[in-house]
């Protein structure tokens, strides 16, 4: 299938299952925003789920954290997110259309790693690169990318604040409240998951580049001789966890970024990059923030955020590096969509289906009475249905159209094993099991199937 037939067909998916939908629709969308549908939504919830359980719920060094969008403006001056959170910015000289140039560069088949402004100036007339609409270009400037707001009623810059552009300053403001309150022991780290808003240039390619996003992050805090060994131990955790999810590992790469082109806080950087239908691009990020963060907010706020070592030898004084994992939610989503996306024939029909691990399905089974117009069998089905869903959650009851056509809906979402109550069952107390992806079906005795389901999803 070519790479814009398999975007085309995942974006109309996700429309016509109620997975994604253009934010504001109604009103002609608002770029760089989408609102996550019913299915989308459980599709979400069961990725935020798998991540808590792997990286909170089953450790014991790991804090969570919800903390406000809205923070003082004085974080982001002492990160330097005022001053240096930008990209690259040039305007099509006839129309005065905006556009990232680094992408614009990337765009025209080179490479815009490493560039400055100044040099991205130079490339673009040097290889005579337009805009899209074909007009020349003018210079490239730095773009900020925080989305300002003012809090209250006042007008004047006091008031000014900004949604956050990433979840992890709310954990590093929050360093000496957690210390304060749980006493944790090195290393340990926090953990959260939340929106972030970045005022893309030009936001595109449906979920991947968003203006508001939820990222799931990790800043987690070592001794400064430890980072190494750290750094190593979360790519490892990290790499775990993504083929746990069912992303299709043959599409990731893990890549070391150069000097030039890591954020301004990071002294080393790998990032997980996932083969899109649009391109290689970042999925997740790795960084080594050293002690950038709690320093800077050190300097600025006049507070000691630092970790005090009660060791046998007496007592260390240090302020803790930091190695953060970085995960998009959306990207997530996106790259799930990509890996699972199946199209085959099943019975001389052709089918689409989404092959996604049953923990992340939005529905884990989907229960159906053989016809629907027979209440006996829609009896059955119904009591077995509230037992299924009462234990699973996720449990959907379907007896819309033929069986032939509910099998097919099912696979459309993903949904791994549908259960059909049928004349036999009314004898031998026994149900069909039907398999997403092979299409197979077993017979399996009602008074078992809450066990044989468990033995499935653990
Ligand atoms: N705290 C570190 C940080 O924010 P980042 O690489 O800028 O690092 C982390 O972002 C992750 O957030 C990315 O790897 C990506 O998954 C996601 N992300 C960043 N910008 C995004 C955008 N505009 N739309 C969707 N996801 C985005």
């Amino acid at each position: 299938m070519e790479n814009q037939d398999l975007m085309q067909k995942i974006v109309s998916l996700a429309k016509r299952r109620g997975f994604v939908f253009q934010g504001s629709e109604i009103y002609g969308g608002l770029a760089g925003t989408y609102d996550y549908g019913p299915l989308g939504t459980l599709l979400k919830n069961n990725i935020k789920d798998s991540w808590l359980r792997k990286f909170v719920h089953s450790r014991t060094d790991m804090y969570l954290l919800d903390a406000a969008i809205l923070m003082n403006q004085n974080v982001w001056k002492a990160t330097g997110h005022v001053d240096h959170f930008s990209d690259p910015l040039t305007e099509d000289l006839k129309t005065n259309k905006r556009y990232r140039a680094d992408n614009l560069i990337e765009d025209n088949g080179f490479s815009a790693l490493g560039l400055t402004p100044a040099d991205m100036t130079e490339f673009i007339k040097e290889k005579n690169i337009l805009s899209p609409d074909g007009n020349k270009l003018g210079e490239v400037r730095q773009f900020n990318m925080m989305l300002q707001t003012k809090v209250g009623a006042s007008e004047d810059s006091a008031a000014t604040s900004y949604l956050r552009p990433e979840t992890a300053q709310g954990i590093f403001v929050n360093f000496k409240n957690v210390l304060d309150s749980m006493n944790p022991k090195m290393p340990f780290g926090i953990a959260q998951i939340g929106k972030a808003f970045r005022n893309e240039i030009t936001p595109r390619d449906f979920i991947f580049r968003l203006r508001e996003l939820e990222q799931m992050e990790i800043e987690y805090f070592v001794k400064p001789s430890e980072w190494e060994k750290n750094f190593e131990y979360w790519r490892d955790e990290i790499l775990e966890w993504m083929e746990s999810v069912g992303l299709d590992m043959k599409k990731v790469h893990d890549v070391e970024i150069g000097d030039g082109d890591r954020a301004h806080y990071s002294a080393r950087t790998i990032d997980f990059e996932f083969e899109y239908p649009f391109g290689q691009k970042e999925l997740y990020g790795l960084a080594y923030r050293g002690d950038y963060d709690l320093s800077k907010h050190a300097d600025a706020s006049g507070q000691k955020l630092q970790y005090v070592d009660q060791g046998e030898e007496g007592s260390e004084v240090f302020v803790p590096h930091v190695i953060e994992p970085s995960f998009g939610l959306d990207r997530t989503v996106l790259a799930l969509l990509v890996s699972s996306y199946k199209e085959d024939n099943m019975g001389d029909e052709p089918r689409v289906y989404l092959s996604l691990d049953p923990k992340i399905a939005p529905y884990k089974i989907a229960v159906s009475p053989l016809l629907k117009n027979k209440p006996e069998l829609v009896e059955k089905s119904k009591n077995l249905f509230g037992k299924l869903k009462s234990e699973f959650g996720n449990v959907v009851f379907d007896d819309n159209g033929n069986i032939g056509k509910r099998y097919r809906r099912q696979d459309e979402i993903g949904t791994p094993f549908c259960v059909v109550v049928d004349f036999e069952s009314l004898e031998d107390e026994s149900v069909t099991v039907r398999h997403r992806d092979s299409g197979e079906q077993e017979r399996v005795k009602i008074e078992e199937i809450l066990n044989y389901f468990k033995a499935k999803f653990t």
